[in-house]
């Protein structure tokens, strides 16, 4: 790739946190958004210059793992303090303030973490971070040192029973400290305190929505592409198809999209691409029918790591060869996510940040001589679906679970054959149909079918059969690395079983995973 585009679309309002290895920093960022002001994580080597160019109305500095006093503690650019900008800092945050106004900070007996109950002293009660908020809350703690000492120029404005100084004001500028974690759930006042920060005392007005960062992504992206055309891959997952959408409203018929399909789709899902990228948004959408070509590489593989490599490998070739016919093509669309951003090398500040290629398109070779246009770089998940509402995309598109890249291969273990993914495909269409007629498919993370190449025998009529197994898998996950099975009510479960042996032939047999992650994996390969 050659470049990327400047996300440009971000904010006139905005919120940073200066990240010191907080677990919970990007939770604070979404705390933030919540308030509907726009909310960045940045490093916390961040200089005073650019916090200036980027003219946030307020400051969080997060939690962290270090002891202020530890040689190469994280430290921030002191000059910061001296903005005038609101300051908030969180546990460690609230430490680095004191050390930098001359108090003191000291390691606690016993580390303390969990819960808590804070009171607010007198001038707690009066200060607008504690507005509307009892006298006394429960709040989360985890920390091992604690402020012990600070410098006249500081109020203190909440303890506990084992801190003495749980929350404090500066005098004269608006910089406070905070012991507890007001982000997580178990502070349930937390979210009000952090309002109370980003409205009262940053003065935000906040109008940051989906429909505003709607109308600003699309006027930006106008302004960069300008005239130029923009290649985006339709994976038939959300977050490509919310790119494309925006793009589509930005840009129209400047925006052609790609579809691969390699035959290993779920049911219907070029039918919907195609009706939605087509009909609905109208961009130029090429379908490469490919289906043969897959099938043809999978055959006689077994390994899955095989499979993935033989898909991964011909989705770039086909892709590429699709992206080469369209002439004068400059930008290529990717549907990066803000955690990825974050992950591929912690916190950053500004677009020069390296990202992990999104794989929903396979992972495209580095040489493909585009500019990658990433505009939902600044959004979590639930906020791309969100965007997708706004843009008018389908509840189906958007709320659809996440789907491996090599699609129904890893699903159709052993040897890949049509006759056994046309199988499966029905079988997969039955549990996500049953699971969403009982209200659980936004419950469940992913529910879906595997077609195990045993063959099991089983009665019909009069006849015996011997047919092959579906194990129907299904669960719940916060982070997709551990996931526990969904406890399906058994109702559902008989349902799901007979419209399968009934419906779908070559099956005689369903059966039901129960099994978490770890020790087994979510999919079956
Ligand atoms: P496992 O099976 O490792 O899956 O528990 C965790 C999540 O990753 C998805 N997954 C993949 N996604 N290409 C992908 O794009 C792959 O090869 C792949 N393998 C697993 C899986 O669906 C689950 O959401």
């Amino acid at each position: 790739m050659k470049d990327r585009v400047k996300n440009t679309a971000i904010a006139s309002e905005k919120i940073l946190v200066l990240d010191f290895g907080s677990q919970y920093a990007q939770l604070i960022a979404r705390r933030v958004r919540e308030c509907q002001v726009f909310c960045q994580l940045v490093r916390h080597t961040i200089t005073a210059e650019r916090i200036q160019e980027l003219a946030p109305k307020g400051i969080i500095l997060s939690g962290g793992p270090s002891s202020v006093y530890e040689e190469d503690a994280p430290e921030i650019d002191p000059r910061i303090f001296q903005l005038g900008i609101p300051i908030l800092g969180i546990c460690y945050g609230m430490q680095l303030i004191t050390m930098h106004f001359g108090g003191a900070v000291e390691a606690v007996a016993n580390r303390e973490y969990g819960r808590a109950f804070l009171d607010l002293d007198e001038r707690g009660i009066k200060d607008p971070l504690f507005d509307g908020i009892t006298e006394r809350i429960q709040v989360w703690m985890s920390h091992g040192d604690q402020v012990s000492g600070v410098s006249g120029d500081f109020e203190t404005l909440a303890t506990t029973k084992t801190c003495p100084i749980a929350s404090f004001v500066h005098k004269k500028l608006p910089i406070y400290g905070i012991q507890f974690h007001p982000e997580v759930t178990h502070t349930p006042e937390g979210t009000k305190i952090i309002a109370n920060f980003v409205r009262s005392i940053c003065k935000t007005a906040g109008e940051w929505t989906m429909g505003s960062f709607a109308r600003e992504t699309i006027a930006s992206l106008k302004e960069e592409i300008g005239s130029k055309k923009v290649i985006c891959g339709l994976s038939g997952g959300v977050d490509s198809a919310v790119v494309a959408a925006l793009l589509s409203k930005a840009i129209g018929d400047q925006l052609s999209c790609i579809c691969v399909d390699n035959g290993l789709l779920r049911k219907g899902e070029v039918d919907s691409i195609r009706r939605e990228f087509t009909k609905h948004f109208k961009t130029n959408l090429r379908v490469i029918e490919a289906e043969d070509l897959f099938l043809n590489a999978l055959k006689g593989i077994l390994d899955p790591q095989e499979k993935r490599r033989t898909i991964g490998h011909l989705f770039i070739k086909c892709f590429s060869d699709a992206a080469s016919e369209i002439e004068d093509a400059v930008f290529l669309a990717q549907g990066t996510l803000y955690p990825d951003v974050i992950e591929s090398g912690g916190a950053k500040d500004g677009p020069a940040s390296t990202i992990k290629l999104h794989h929903n398109v396979g992972g495209l070779p580095k040489d493909l001589e585009f500019t990658l246009v990433e505009p939902l770089r600044d959004l979590f998940k639930d906020e791309v679906r969100r965007l997708g509402l706004e843009l008018g995309l389908p509840e189906d598109i958007v709320w659809r679970h996440p789907f491996p890249g090599p699609g129904l291969a890893v699903r159709c273990l052993g040897e890949v054959e049509k006759g056994k993914l046309d199988s499966l495909r029905e079988a997969d269409a039955i549990v996500v149909d049953e699971i969403k007629a009982a209200g659980l498919y936004r419950i469940t993370s992913q529910s879906f079918a595997v077609l195990l190449p045993v063959q099991s025998v089983g009665v019909m009529g009069d006849g015996r059969t011997y047919e092959n197994v579906i194990a129907v898998r299904s669960v719940s996950t916060e982070d997709f690395m551990t996931a526990d099975w969904s406890h399906l009510p058994y109702e559902l479960l008989a349902r799901i079983s007979t419209r399968i042996i009934n419906e779908v032939s070559g099956i005689n047999r369903v059966v039901y995973d129960i099994s978490s992650k770890p020790p087994a994996t979510i999919e079956w390969e």
